[in-house]
């Protein structure tokens, strides 16, 4: 294996200094502004025709990616894994699952996105980790007493002879938080029984992550996900909730083992390590904090750069609460100094054609919202291609841990998650050969990259032109400032640096909109898709249809 640093390409497409660039003119804090694709490597392209996506697959398909337009990548785990939890189950974060290639296949896509001037971001699972992890077995081998069990939280049980959980904790997945040795002590685990906590206040533990980061950072990682980025540090003594309210996968309880006050050291300590390195590596929260102020403390200047909006993710289709969600976001992160971030999709949730209830219309109009606000934007592979959720899987080909838990979320994480269509009418559609790991619907035919390549009404071709017209006005994903215009009501309007105003139409109604002097950039509403500058005009009313936003310059 070669140790590779950050790999020195030259300056990245669109004038842009690209990832390695270490010189002190590329301090530009390319984070503040990117959009970044997630990945989901089981379900982006298959390498190898076992029907499971892959490190090569990935490597395959890079040019999408440029083409498209993202600044930077977030490639969900591809450790070694048994896949109790789709990979958020580690069992040595040193090492590539041989499911998705080797640790050679990942240097690789590192190397050619870095030369496509396109960053890397990993995730990184420090709250738990497998059941099959070495430390963990060992804990398990050796019984009560071992040392290695306070690397974890063993504990004794209640009750007369130990048969109770040692406290009322719930597992986010369902049932328990406690499963029970054969020797009679449990172990705590916040997901599934084969994910058990870290115990964070162990200095081994300290280390040992520190020493990960490390390990990828010297590959040429751009940054890292930070996966339960809220949970590791729990409250001392582990104290009962006394309630028996489940806690959810994005969730804004209070509870004793989320959003602790001791974490904030932990990411102290790893921003340190990631400013020793050269080219602007990252640190992503995915905290779900009970507020934003709360998510704000995961970023300030001594901690991560960025955390996941779950709240604007959460928030409903209507005017004023996006126009709220918009506002306090800014507030809360501008305080700290932090870039907003913004997303509607991502592998935990209903894909967001499904779940703001107005099909592939609204889906466009929200993401041509997204794109117009402040700070940077997450994309969920797919969601370029208007991929809807897949609400028909049989239960037999369920693979959620979720699903299979008893009191647990409702399992439809594997509806979002259904390997993506690339060619072809038929699946599986250009992701590999023979039958891909969830069924694909045999509907898809019309949603592939290659149908969509070249249809200027199509969702892709959408995604492309408003990334494209994003790099062309450096002011719009820039700074912290949005000017509300007035609108009536569902409708939202501002103006953002550079003479760039956004409308959306959030009302099932065309409405007609005052507007100074502008020209249309784009229209989330096809066939309108597509720059397609129509002259300055002094007409004072435009009309905005309904579930549409479109994009003006003054
Ligand atoms: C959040 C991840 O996004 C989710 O997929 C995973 O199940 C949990 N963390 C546990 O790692």
């Amino acid at each position: 294996m070669t140790q590779q640093p950050n790999a020195p390409s030259d300056t990245a497409p669109y004038g842009r200094p690209g990832p390695g660039d270490t010189s002190t003119a590329a301090a530009t804090e390319w984070w503040r502004d990117a959009v970044i694709y997630q990945i989901y490597p089981r379900s982006f392209a298959d390498g190898n025709g076992d029907g499971m996506g892959d490190l090569p697959g990935i490597r395959g398909r890079l040019a999408h990616l440029r083409d498209l337009g993202v600044d930077a990548v977030w490639l969900s785990p591809f450790y070694a894994s048994p896949q109790a939890d789709a990979g958020y189950d580690v069992a040595d974060y040193r090492a590539t699952d041989p499911l998705f290639g080797t640790l050679a296949d990942a240097e690789a896509v590192l190397r050619e996105a870095h030369d496509q001037g396109l960053r890397i971001i990993i995730d990184i699972v420090p709250n738990h980790c497998s059941d099959q992890h070495a430390w963990f077995r060992r804990a398990v081998a050796e019984g009560p007493g071992s040392v290695l069990r306070e690397r974890f939280h063993f504990r004794k049980g209640r009750g007369d002879n130990g048969e109770l959980p040692p406290n009322d904790w719930e597992s986010v997945f369902g049932g328990p938080a406690w499963t029970r040795l054969p020797d009679g002590e449990w172990y705590l685990h916040l997901f599934a029984p084969e994910q058990p906590d870290f115990n964070w206040d162990h200095p081994a533990v300290q280390d040992e992550f520190r020493s990960i980061l490390r390990f990828w950072l010297d590959l040429g990682v751009d940054g890292f996900r930070v996966d339960v980025a809220h949970g590791m540090v729990k409250a001392p003594g582990l104290p009962d909730i006394g309630h028996g309210e489940q806690a959810r996968l994005i969730g804004s309880q209070i509870l004793p083992f989320f959003d602790q006050d001791g974490v904030h050291a932990v990411y102290r300590s790893w921003r340190t390590i990631l400013d020793e390195y050269p080219g602007e590596r990252i640190g992503v929260a995915e905290a779900w904090a009970p507020t934003l102020e709360r998510l704000a403390r995961y970023v300030r200047p001594d901690e991560l750069h960025q955390g996941f909006n779950f709240h604007y993710l959460s928030t409903d289709w209507d005017a004023d609460a996006l126009r709220a969600a918009v506002d306090a976001s800014l507030s809360a992160l501008g305080a700290v100094g932090a870039p907003a971030t913004w997303v509607l999709s991502n592998h935990d949730v209903v894909r967001h054609r499904t779940r703001l209830g107005g099909g592939l219309d609204r889906a466009r109009a929200a993401t041509l919202l997204m794109l117009a606000l402040p700070g940077s934007a997450y994309l969920y592979q797919g969601e370029e291609l208007g991929l809807p959720e897949v609400t028909e899987l049989p239960d037999e080909v369920r693979q959620d841990p979720s699903f299979f838990r008893d009191s647990g979320q409702d399992g439809l994480r594997d509806g979002c998650r259904v390997p993506l269509p690339w060619s072809g009418t038929e699946p599986p559609y250009g992701f590999g050969a023979g039958d891909t790991w969830l069924p694909q619907p045999d509907d898809w035919a019309t949603l592939t990259v290659q149908a969509q390549t070249g249809d200027p009404h199509s969702t892709l071709e959408l995604y492309r032109s408003a990334l494209a017209v994003r790099r062309a006005h450096p002011g719009l994903g820039a700074g912290d400032a949005v000017e509300w215009l007035p609108a009536p009501e569902g409708v939202l309007a501002f103006r953002r640096p550079g003479g760039l105003i956004c409308t959306v139409n959030t009302t099932a109604e065309a409405v007609h909109l005052p507007l100074p002097p502008v020209r249309q950039l784009l229209s989330s509403r096809a066939p309108f898709a597509g720059p397609t500058p129509t002259g300055p005009s002094a007409a004072p009313v435009r009309e905005i249809p309904a579930d549409t936003t479109i994009w003006w310059a003054e």
